[in-house]
């Protein structure tokens, strides 16, 4: 009974506290200020006395208990172990640094302590944490946590100015603020007017730092301990609680919307001792050690900022490549453009082979240098191999369809990929978009011969194949006009009728059918009977291989149309005709050189995405610019000729026929 009047003093005083907090100054802040003004203009009596000790002391420690309930090994694990290396090793030589730091300037133990681990792991809730555990004094507590919150600020205010002067991608940005900003919410507010990922990572690396809390509180407790008598008082009580709450977290024994609402109750139990600690501040005394906190935080601070940024500056990214689906002319021209482009950036590149096989344990993974693509950008085909078959989703072996994609995730995570460039046309971004749906860091490069993926102009690939087509269309001219014969040439693009109808325009053909428009047999018949009329006695039909005639629909396979196609015109029109399937003549050999400046470009910046971390987007060309997309909005709608363009239209004022 006696404990209320002092307890409901306190917690008046957090309500005001927690009311008035904003993103820069947080309610334990706040609440060690009220409290130090009340203090100032009325010292409490006798009556409050026992409530505010019981607030300051045990209610800290029941707030120490609960914040273990936020710490998941499992989480630690999933950071990746170069990033959670990264973080151990900043925390550990702050506290270090710091601590000689606070010492050398004159701080007493417990001090230098309070400060070190504040700026080293997450400022006030920190400090907050270890005092009991340290047996700290009021005093102490409130005095590091006043200054290092101030300056905390003034660090959150600079940095996004740091950081541009200094040149940092968003990504390396990001992990900076992670780890040298004190909370979650001054993490977001530096990061998020940069960008989404680097919220992302400065959020990813923030939390890990907090989770440094958990091994520091237990090695603080032992240090301690290991000076008291007797066994039972090696590690105080608050500290078995925070540890049995992480094991019951990580195994799995609390629900897993708990930790949440927990940390609430553990910050408001926090701002109500901070409140009694306000309480039994003395200023005078607070105003004497006041320059030399002041001068051990700024130390380190300088200490964190300068190892964060030590490390930021030199971890490399380990970017990873895939090539799937159907290979098209420059797909190593991407590939050298990224490598040289990531490697000059001091990043780590890998292959991964045949698709996605590299990273299923179905082929390899080859670390990809600047030897490995010296003299490919004019090459066809692909360095890593590629597959259609391999979707991870839906992977099929002896006949059995299985989702491989966590284990896909975990393998990359395993091998420290940070992010994967695919290239690939629309079934292999369809994929990407799931896998980054799951969390993987993907971007996407539009690849492919049929030039059937939105949002970009053109894919490379594309003029490679028009160009062989028109090739053989020219071959085909002279040999039809010798013999009088009608040829019919199939070429591919599945639904799409771009490759026939860029090439049937370039190359003079008489008849172009694509899917987009279906044809009628007989004014296909009645073109070349028109040809005969007026004394050209020969005809080249381009059909593409997803053509299909009206009355009949798109079916899923494509292709074998041209024989049929020219029976059907030497039965109709009695003129000799010949067919050809151009096949996958189409996607092989060198890229030409639009394909090969297109491919180099999309590769390049492809690294340039990654680095931004625009994960779930496809570098797209918007000519004259390269820029980015979501992968989602290009797999909303497939690429089809519009038979309004003004290529059709072109075509059709020329006097070819489109079949309708
Ligand atoms: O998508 C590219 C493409 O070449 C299509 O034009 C064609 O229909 C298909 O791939 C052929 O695929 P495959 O490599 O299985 O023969």
């Amino acid at each position: 009974m006696t404990m209320l009047p002092g307890i409901a003093l306190c917690a008046a005083i957090a309500a005001v506290a927690w009311v008035l907090q904003g993103a820069y100054v947080d309610a334990i802040v706040l609440a060690i200020v009220l409290g130090a003004v009340v203090r100032t203009v009325w010292k409490p009596g006798d009556r409050w006395l026992p409530g505010i000790r019981i607030s300051g002391h045990f209610l800290l420690e029941v707030a120490v208990v609960l914040l273990g309930a936020s710490v998941d090994a499992a989480l630690i694990a999933r950071t990746g172990p170069r990033l959670l290396g990264g973080v151990i090793v900043i925390v550990a030589v702050t506290l270090v640094l710091g601590y000689a730091a606070g010492r050398a300037l004159g701080l007493h133990h417990r001090l230098a302590l309070l400060v070190a681990t504040g700026n080293a792991i997450c400022g006030n809730s920190a400090i907050a944490a270890i005092a009991p555990v340290i047996n700290a004094d009021g005093d102490d507590v409130a005095a590091s946590i006043a200054f290092t919150a101030v300056l905390g600020v003034a660090a959150v205010l600079g940095l996004p100015v740091l950081g541009r002067a200094l040149g940092l991608t968003d990504i390396q940005y990001g992990a900076l603020a992670g780890l040298t900003v004190y909370a979650v919410p001054q993490v977001l507010a530096a990061t998020l007017p940069i960008s989404a990922a680097s919220a992302q990572i400065g959020t990813i690396v923030k939390l890990t730092r907090v989770l440094m809390l958990g091994p520091v509180v237990i090695a603080l407790s032992l240090a301690r301990g290991g000076k008291r008598p007797g066994l039972h008082r090696l590690i105080p009580w608050f500290v078995v609680g925070f540890v049995l709450m992480g094991v019951a977290r990580t195994a799995g024994v609390l629900p897993a919307w708990l930790p949440a609402p927990l940390r609430t109750v553990a910050t408001m139990l926090t701002v109500l001792s901070m409140t009694a600690l306000g309480l039994a501040v003395d200023v005078r005394a607070l105003a004497r050690v006041g320059g030399r906190v002041i001068a051990s935080v700024i130390a380190a601070l300088a200490i964190l900022l300068g190892s964060s940024l030590l490390l930021v500056q030199h971890s490399e990214m380990r970017v990873a490549l895939s090539t799937g689906g159907g290979d098209a002319p420059g797909l190593n021209a991407v590939i050298r453009a990224a490598v040289l482009a990531a490697v000059n950036r001091d990043w780590e590149v890998l292959g991964i082979k045949r698709g996605f096989a590299g990273l299923l344990g179905e082929d390899d993974v080859v670390a990809l240098t600047r030897e490995s693509v010296r003299g490919i950008g004019h090459l066809g085909g692909t360095i890593l191999h590629t597959t259609n078959r391999g979707n991870p989703l839906k992977y099929e072996r002896a006949g059995i369809t299985t989702d491989r994609s966590d284990e896909l995730i975990a393998n990359a995570r395993n091998l420290g990929i940070d992010a994967v460039i695919t290239i690939g046309g629309d079934g292999s971004l369809a994929i990407a978009q799931r896998l980054h749906e799951k969390g993987l860091h993907v971007i996407g490069v539009p690849k492919t011969i049929d030039n059937d993926v939105s949002g970009t102009v053109t894919t490379f690939g594309f003029d490679t194949a028009v160009n062989t087509a028109i090739e053989a269309v020219d071959r085909l001219h002279t040999t039809a006009e010798s013999h009088d014969r009608v040829i019919v040439m199939e070429v591919m693009g599945r639904h799409a009728g771009f490759i026939a109808l860029h090439t049937g325009l370039a190359a003079s053909a008489d008849v172009i059918l694509i899917p987009e428009i279906p044809y009628d047999i007989d004014s296909v018949c009645e073109k070349v009977r028109e040809r005969d009329r007026a004394g050209r006695l020969f005809s080249i039909v381009v059909v593409a291989e997803g053509a299909y005639p009206t009355g009949g629909t798109a079916t899923a396979s494509v292709g074998g149309v041209a024989g049929p196609l020219a029976r059907l015109i030497q039965e109709k029109t009695g003129k000799e005709t010949r067919w050809l399937v151009l096949g996958h003549l189409q996607r092989g050999g060198m890229p030409t050189g639009y394909d090969r400046l297109l491919a180099t470009r999309f590769g390049g910046a492809a690294v340039r995405a990654v680095a931004a971390g625009k994960w779930g987007h496809m570098v797209a060309l918007q000519s004259p610019r390269i820029v980015t997309i979501p992968i989602e909005q290009v797999l909303a709608q497939p690429k089809r000729v519009d038979p309004r363009s003004d290529t059709v239209l072109t075509a059709r004022e020329m006097g070819i026929s489109l079949g309708d």
